[in-house]
């Protein structure tokens, strides 16, 4: 099948999920290993509600959610750039790397570099935030070498397997990103 690529990187590119490989991110989302460390840990994912995440991406414009895939074509992830505010130019990121052997090889820095890049110079946001708990030194590692930094935390409110933790809110300014493939 042909590759769809919208964000081309070194190592990954970014491109729609084509519906055969909906049943991955389904995985992914049932997969607690991974979903720990998301918001999606406490709710239900099946087919059916993953056929319809995507159906919504399509309609709604305060969502772009792509899938992240090696170059050789295969999915490994998906990230989003969410509750895009066009008037204020803002916009909220999510990333997961659901294969899990991938993790720890330079693919999330990638591609969130590329989302980045799609964001401001192409979707002209001037603030994107993220949210990160305070258990993901992994994730806030990524973020910081994005160029996204600490701008305060919501203390005890993610209450995860018997204890509290804090919730750590990250964000970048276009003029802070140095990352400009898209504009060069
Ligand atoms: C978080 C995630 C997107 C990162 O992607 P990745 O491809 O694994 O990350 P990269 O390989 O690009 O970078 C990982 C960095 O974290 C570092 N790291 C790994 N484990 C770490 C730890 N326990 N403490 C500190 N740093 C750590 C790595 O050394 C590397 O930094 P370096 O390049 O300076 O050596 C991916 O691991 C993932 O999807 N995890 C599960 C879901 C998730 O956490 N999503 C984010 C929710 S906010």
């Amino acid at each position: 099948m042909e590759k769809i690529k919208k964000l081309i990187g070194k190592n990954v590119y970014l491109g729609p999920v084509p519906k055969k490989n909906i049943s991955k991110l389904v995985k992914w989302m049932n997969d607690l290993d991974v979903a720990m460390y998301t918001c999606q840990a406490t709710r239900k994912h099946t087919i059916e509600t993953s056929k319809k995440f995507q159906e919504e991406c399509l309609n709604d414009m305060s969502i772009h959610y792509y899938g992240i895939f090696t170059n050789d074509g295969n999915l490994i992830g998906g990230l989003d750039l969410r509750e895009i505010d066009s008037i204020n130019r803002t916009a909220s990121l999510g990333i997961i790397i659901g294969e899990k052997e991938y993790w720890d090889k330079g693919y999330g820095t990638e591609s969130t570099k590329l989302l980045l890049d799609y964001g401001f110079n192409i979707l002209n946001l001037n603030n994107i935030m993220l949210e990160v708990f305070d258990f993901n030194p992994r994730a806030i590692r990524v973020y910081e070498k994005c160029g996204f930094k600490i701008i305060g935390k919501r203390r005890k409110s993610k209450f995860f397997n018997g204890k509290y933790y804090d919730e750590i809110f990250m964000d970048i300014l276009a003029k802070e990103f140095n990352n400009l493939k898209l504009k060069k």
